[in-house]
């Protein structure tokens, strides 16, 4: 089993409080297609993550490295353009070290986003799905160093409240839904999203699970966001591909990006950490 570096998480840790001094109130992963929206953060700064010393690299098309801070209506806010799967590198310490990176520096609210295949047949792509719980399909266990076995809510449900109020008032429309984390790369076939589907699943993707257990391990408060992209196999009549996926991410870019800034605006008023 692999165990987490902590040295190397301690001297990241240290290379970007020099260059970003404060506590980020919150952090936020965006997923496939979804990083543009750390782009149009008025004042940000960027940090590519390629100079920041034992950051993993990122190899998947559509997923820049890079960490940028900005301030949204007083909250500081850090974003990870771009995050690291365990298919591409078999390994969670890399696929966790944002997760790590971020509690080093006192980051104790992590908002979640992904790109995820529908299995519910009332969603369709472009949708977006507030997750309110997660089934595990990667079968592996956290590295050694990180807690574990202590939380089984991992998706708060006062800021999932929170979020679907705010959505209501955009006229965004959002669903609540379970989320289904396999560990890729090839898409799902058809009994294996009957299957997930027979489980409980409502939405299917190759990230995000081990990365909120983590989080929640670690006394982070999480909210989920999945963007619909496409339905899974043999619930829509379209074969998958990866550019699709980020196309129909860049069409909902506009709803997501409001509905993000509000909820990050509106961190502070749901009391943190309420477990
Ligand atoms: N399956 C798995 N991961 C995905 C999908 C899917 O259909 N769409 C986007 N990410």
């Amino acid at each position: 089993m692999n165990r987490i570096p902590a040295e190397h998480i301690r001297a990241s840790v240290a290379w970007i409080r020099e260059r970003m001094p404060g506590t980020p109130d919150v952090a936020l992963v965006l997923g496939s297609g979804l990083g543009d929206y750390a782009d149009g953060l008025p004042g940000r700064t960027s940090l590519p993550t390629a100079d920041i010393p034992h950051y993993p690299v990122s190899t998947v098309e559509g997923h820049r490295g890079a960490l940028v801070f900005a301030e949204l209506g007083g909250k500081k806010l850090l974003a990870f353009q771009g995050r690291i799967h365990l298919y591409e590198c078999n390994d969670l310490t890399m696929v966790l070290y944002p997760i790590l990176v971020a509690a080093g520096l006192g980051v104790r609210a992590l908002v979640v986003t992904n790109a995820a295949g529908g299995i519910n047949r009332q969603f369709a792509p472009g949708d977006l799905m507030l997750i309110t719980d997660q089934i595990d399909l990667m079968f592996e266990r956290l590295p050694a160093g990180v807690p574990s076995a202590r939380h089984t809510r991992l998706y708060d449900e006062t800021l999932t409240g929170r979020a679907e109020e705010l959505a209501r008032k955009r006229g965004i429309p959002v669903r609540r839904g379970v989320y289904a984390g396999v560990k890729g790369p090839s898409y799902e076939t058809a009994a294996e999203v009957e299957m997930i589907h027979r489980l409980g699943g409502d939405a299917v993707g190759m990230s995000t699970v081990k990365e909120v257990l983590c989080a929640s391990e670690l006394g982070m408060t999480v909210l989920g966001i999945s963007c619909i992209t496409n339905k899974a196999t043999g619930i829509g009549s379209a074969p998958l591909d990866h550019a699709e996926v980020r196309d129909v991410a860049g069409r909902v870019r506009r709803d997501f990006a409001l509905l993000l800034t509000d909820i990050i605006q509106a961190l502070g008023q749901v009391s943190m950490n309420s477990r």
